[in-house]
Formats: C-alpha cells, sequence, structure tokens
C-alpha cells in the first residue's frame, strides 16, 4: 500500500480509539511483509494504568492474522494538531520484538492528527541498542 493509504487506514483506526480519559486518539497500522494490513487504536480504562496503546493493539492483531515475524511497516498517527506521533517507549520495545523476531529494521511512518506532517523512522533509530529476545539466547 502506498503511505497515504496506510495513514489513512491509521487515520480510521484512531477514529474508533476509546480514550475518554486523555481524549488523544492513537491509530495504528501495520503492513506485512506480503502486503496485508492489520489496525488497531488506543483503548483506556477508568483504572487508568489498564490502558492499551494503538501499536500494542494491532500488533496483537498482526500476529493473529500473519506473525509479527512478517511484520514491515507501522504506521503511528495522533491528536488533533500539527504535533508528529511517534511511538511511546514501551510501543517501540513492542515493535522491536518484531523486528527482531523479523531480522528486519522495521519501517515506522508517523503522522500528525491534522495530517500537515509526517516522519519516517526506523525502529533501530527509535530504540538504538534495543534488549530483545536475541539478548535471551543462549
Ligand atoms: N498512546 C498510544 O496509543 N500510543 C503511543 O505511542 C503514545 C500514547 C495513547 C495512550 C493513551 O491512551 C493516550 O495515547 C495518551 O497518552
Amino acid at each position: 500500500m502506498t503511505d497515504e493509504e496506510l495513514l489513512g487506514l491509521a487515520r480510521a483506526a484512531a477514529a474508533k480509539a476509546y480514550a475518554p480519559y486523555s481524549k488523544f486518539h492513537v491509530g495504528c497500522a501495520i503492513e506485512s511483509v506480503d502486503g496485508e494490513v492489520v489496525t488497531g487504536a488506543n483503548m483506556e480504562n477508568a483504572c487508568y494504568r489498564l490502558g492499551v496503546c494503538a501499536e500494542q493493539s494491532a500488533l496483537t492483531a498482526a500476529q493473529h492474522q500473519f506473525g509479527l515475524d512478517k511484520v514491515a511497516r507501522v504506521v503511528v498517527v495522533g491528536g488533533t494538531d500539527a504535533t508528529v506521533c511517534t511511538p511511546c517507549g514501551g510501543c517501540r520495545q513492542a515493535i522491536l520484538e518484531a523486528a527482531h523476531l523479523s531480522g528486519r529494521d522495521v519501517e515506522i511512518l508517523c503522522g500528525s492528527g491534522d495530517g500537515s506532517a509526517g516522519a519516517r523512522h526506523t525502529i533501530g533509530e527509535l530504540i538504538p541498542s534495543g534488549f530483545g529476545p536475541e539478548n535471551l539466547k543462549g
């Protein structure tokens, strides 16, 4: 899919977020190496610490749909203004798990809520020298 198509799917997912407390809607679209796409959005809870981020929601769907080892691209969109929404630290770690499984430096495309700004990264840039499954081998 094109960047714009994936950003559009992430935006549509953000519209379905359950975020009554922060009112910060985040959507995520994940594309597999074979072009399959899954989406997710953040889901908050009255017990605040139980909230789930959009990326982790989409990664769970990715595991069920095609397997974490097939994750090629992660697209994240959030908020309402021109600030680019990048994955939080915990979500970077979750994406790193998929990257280590596949041996791929997973691409991360980030967009602002108003659609005016974006940034392209790889997980290696966003979490250098990360701790992953490889560290637990041997
Ligand atoms: N959030 C995400 O879904 N992904 C991120 O990478 C950053 C933060 C959510 C969590 C919470 O529901 C809201 O955004 C405000 O932090």
